[in-house]
């Protein structure tokens, strides 16, 4: 029984054995006799389906909870909550939260396997190896890669957890937005010194790339915020991931997106439907990613 918290815990050995499961064929029992329970406290399409799907290709029993609708509403605390949860005997919680560190509080606090679906700002390991594992169904390694991250990085754990995984994998991550999105500072504080770099300017940053991964402007972090760009046009001409513009990339870069799209802000729709784009690849990705995560979490 282990947890899967940050990508940033693992090292490259461990990252590489998840992709290596990732890419294997799962029998339809390898979960028999475990049950997962989707705890899901922030909006979630991709993730929570994705998960269910694992889980129930390989044989689990998934029992399912969105914060509304639950006693969560009657005052009853996270803490509480997932012990609940742990109670009744489930094998793995799957977790999403809009806190930093959720997901690790609650590893401390239960005795079942913990999933981070994605906590506030700060990490969401399984989208990170589905990205990864996308870009190798493409290219034979990310060793030496130039990955661009265009966005709202400073909010976004995808970024993080993609900055993590990619510079422990060897590939170069060039992280693109407005000032108000991505600082020196930042990028000094996550991944591997000397593989990350800052950018302004959009067709600098796409230079070369082989992977551009476009991030959308996260409006719930910022309630109560000035904003941080002048409008989401201003944006999407300074910083959208168009026709034009994915011209400066390789050619034949992949382009990436998580999910879910803005399109017309960071995306135009003829990218993000183009040849080029792996968003939809990103999702099927998924549900092999995350079975994958399920066995090594519960030593199927
Ligand atoms: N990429 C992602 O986490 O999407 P969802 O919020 O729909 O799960």
């Amino acid at each position: 029984m282990k947890h899967l918290l940050s990508i940033a815990d693992l090292d490259a050995a461990e990252i590489r054995e998840l992709l290596s499961l990732a890419a294997q064929t799962h029998s339809s029992t390898c979960l028999q006799g475990k049950t997962i329970a989707n705890l899901f406290f922030e909006n979630s399409t991709r993730t929570r389906l994705s998960f269910e799907m694992a889980a129930k290709q390989g044989g689990a029993q998934v029992v399912n909870f969105t914060a509304g609708g639950s006693s969560v509403a009657k005052g009853e605390t996270l803490l509480d909550t997932v012990k609940t949860v742990d109670a009744m005997g489930v094998d793995a919680i799957v977790l999403r939260h809009g806190d930093a560190g959720a997901a690790e509080f609650v590893s401390e606090h239960v005795t079942c396997s913990v999933i981070n679906a994605g906590d506030g700002a700060h990490a969401h390991p399984t989208q990170a190896l589905l990205d990864a594992w996308t870009v190798l169904e493409h290219r034979d390694s990310l060793d030496g890669l130039i990955l661009v991250i265009v966005g709202d990085i400073e909010h976004s754990r995808v970024a993080r957890s993609n900055i993590w995984l990619f510079t422990k994998l060897g590939a170069h991550v060039r992280l693109c937005g407005p000032r108000t999105m991505v600082t020196d500072e930042f990028a000094n504080s996550v991944g591997v010194e000397g593989m990350v770099t800052v950018h302004h300017n959009l067709a600098e940053s796409l230079t070369g790339a082989d992977v551009v991964m476009a991030l959308r402007i996260q409006k719930e972090r910022m309630k109560g915020e000035a904003s941080r760009i002048p409008s989401d046009s201003e944006y999407a001409a300074t910083f959208g991931l168009n026709e034009e513009t994915i011209g400066f990339a390789k050619e034949g870069a992949l382009v990436l997106h998580p999910g879910p799209m803005n399109r017309g802000v960071e995306i135009s729709t003829e990218v993000a439907d183009g040849p080029q784009s792996c968003v939809f690849q990103q999702v099927k990705s998924g549900v092999a990613v995350r079975k994958a995560v399920l066995r090594w979490a519960l030593g199927g």
